[in-house]
């Protein structure tokens, strides 16, 4: 049983050290944060930290080298069943509609069929996505493909939603749009939110909080609490109170070059 308060997801000490054939790749030093339930938490840190690493070692699907890490008070040990993960590119198989891609969560967990496609009536309706449950992948465009793979993955109901870079693929202005549904759903599905994110911008938008990564091997160079009220709207961004938190979150990146590209 979680206590009141208690971190839906804590991480002490937590590091990775990948064993490769040239030799050990130390990925992650010594992390240490703590994530409450209901949160949005974004990760933001230059390309090749060991922010998908992290991700993955959240979901169950790579263990930790050293320190600790759990989910709800218990040691994250194998693929969690409490967690839905949503990855850059959509991932939906081209042969199914919209619906039966949703469902195939359904599959894999064994979840009842009635259940299940009630479920997927009501997702696919949070993430205004009706009258599209019959078309396929090809027939979306980019940001309703994404939105329907974070529908795949919440259908079991999982505490967590996992993202990694889930709108890099996207176009400036979807991308500023889909910000807003993720805002909208994480509002109305209350679930706890890890993101990572190469946008400044969007981390800030999005986040109660935003986690800096620095350079490989990577710590934790800071965490910043954003204190924007919600919701929050796009014409936020332009406020200088918006404007201080990203520039908080860049000045890491001036010091040690770039965030990417
Ligand atoms: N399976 C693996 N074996 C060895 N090294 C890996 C493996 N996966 C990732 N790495 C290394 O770990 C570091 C972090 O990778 P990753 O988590 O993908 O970073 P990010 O998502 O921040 O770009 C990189 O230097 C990468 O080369
Ligand atoms: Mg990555």
């Amino acid at each position: 049983m979680l206590m009141p308060n208690a971190p839906l997801i804590e991480a002490r000490g937590v590091t990775k050290i990948y064993q490769t054939k040239d030799g050990p790749v130390e990925s992650l030093r010594s992390l240490d944060f703590s994530i409450r339930d209901g949160e949005f938490v974004s990760v933001v840190g230059p390309s090749g930290c060991g922010k998908s690493t992290l991700l993955k070692m959240v979901a169950g699907l790579l263990g930790v080298t050293a320190g600790s890490l759990t989910l709800a008070g218990q040691p994250i040990e194998g693929p969690q069943k409490d967690v839905g993960i949503v990855f850059q590119s959509a991932v939906l198989l081209a042969w199914r509609t919209v619906l039966d891609n949703i469902l195939l969560q359904a599959e894999i967990r064994r979840m009842p069929k009635a259940e299940a496609l009630a479920k997927a009536q009501k997702l696919i309706a949070m993430a205004g996505l009706e009258g599209f449950e019959g078309k396929y992948p090809w027939q979306l465009s980019g940001g309703m493909q994404q939105r329907a793979s974070i529908c795949r993955a919440l259908l079991h109901d999982p505490s967590v939603l996992l993202m990694d870079e889930p709108f890099g693929a996207l176009d400036a202005l979807t991308r500023e749009k889909m910000n807003l549904e993720l805002q909208r759903i994480w509002l109305e599905s209350k679930k706890t939110v890890l993101l990572i994110t190469h946008s400044i911008p969007e981390a800030v938008f999005l986040s109660d909080r935003v986690i800096v990564m620095s350079e490989r091997p990577s710590s934790i160079a800071a965490i910043y609490d954003i204190d924007l009220p919600r919701s929050r709207t796009l014409d936020m961004m332009g406020t200088p109170e918006f404007s201080v938190y990203a520039k908080k979150v860049r000045s890491h990146f001036y010091a040690q070059g770039s965030l990417d590209h």
